[in-house]
């Protein structure tokens, strides 16, 4: 039951769609009997300064913010935790008495979803194919976290150069940028420990498509995906098809969430009931597709 003392937390994008956050969030609010509840809020650009001023003035505990506002809201913040600056992206914000304070849970998210599948980053080599937002907030992560080196690959090699770049000098010299193509790729990837497809790749409906070429991947990998529709991504196929150890890639989605619920609530929720609130949305975007 809403009532006047019911804490709120909103989700500020546009547009949000099938967005699976206030499932997974409400989901727990309700097992855990937290008198929360989670409210996608779908703005405008024009309308996020305002839209924002004024939750900071009601009963709301924070806030997530995705596509297209997650550098958009930094100056609108009054605090913002280092990881977060060195990113330079927020998708978590905590209002406390009036102040609002920005984090980004992607990467922690990200990188939590690899050791709950017990890989440990310490002296790992790392090839990440993407350097876009996502892939940004997981190799700034990573290098903060201790991986031993850090090869970014993408489509627009620029892109991986600048990426890398800021990571050498925010964080510590660890980056490399390289383009997508053999033979050089193929060297990477062999030398590396854990693959990272953090790039739109492989996304319903384009479910066939592979980030790198299949002779990228070998035994010894762990192979993580970012894509979480479908749930076994071909990228994630072939590699267990290989013997590689896969990360399906609703353990971000899922890790980035019970990280930004404890800022929000200062408790910790169960995964798996975060993980039942997803799975009852979709189930229930799909009856609606096809209904
Ligand atoms: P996000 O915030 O989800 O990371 P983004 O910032 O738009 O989204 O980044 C998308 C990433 O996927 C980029 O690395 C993009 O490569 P480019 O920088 O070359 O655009 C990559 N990407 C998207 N579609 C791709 C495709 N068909 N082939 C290869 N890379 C692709």
């Amino acid at each position: 039951m809403i009532t006047v003392n019911t804490k709120l937390v909103g989700l500020l994008g546009f547009p949000l769609g099938h967005s699976l956050s206030s499932a997974m969030h409400n989901r727990a609010y309700q097992e855990m009997g937290l008198d929360y509840c989670y409210l996608p809020i779908e703005v405008s650009g024009e309308d996020l300064p305002v839209v924002f001023a004024a939750m900071k003035k009601m009963n709301f505990a924070g806030c997530n913010i995705t596509i297209p506002y997650k550098e958009k809201i930094i100056p609108l913040l009054d605090e913002l935790d280092p990881l977060a600056a060195t990113i330079g992206a927020v998708n978590t914000v905590q209002f406390n008495d009036g102040k609002a304070k920005g984090f980004n849970t992607d990467g922690s998210g990200f990188l939590r979803s690899l050791q709950e599948e017990g890989f440990s980053l310490c002296e790992k080599k790392v090839l990440i194919f993407g350097s876009g937002g996502a892939a940004r907030a997981i190799a700034m992560t990573l290098a903060e976290g201790g991986a031993a080196h850090i090869t970014l690959c993408n489509r627009t090699k620029e892109k991986a150069v600048s990426l890398a770049a800021e990571i050498n000098s925010k964080i510590r010299p660890c980056a490399n940028a390289i383009a997508m193509e053999r033979p050089e790729l193929e060297k990477y990837a062999i030398e590396a420990d854990l693959l990272v497809n953090a790039t739109s790749v492989g996304m319903f409906p384009e479910i066939t498509a592979l980030p790198c070429p299949a002779s990228c991947i070998h035994p010894h990998h762990t192979v993580a995906d970012i894509v979480y529709n479908p749930y076994q991504t071909a990228f994630l196929q072939k590699a267990a098809q290989k013997g590689a150890k896969i990360v399906h890639g609703d353990g971000m989605l899922i890790w980035q969430g019970v990280e930004a619920f404890t800022i929000f609530t200062g408790k910790k929720p169960a995964a798996s009931s975060m993980e039942t609130g997803i799975r009852k949305q979709e189930s229930g975007n799909r009856n609606q597709k096809s209904g």
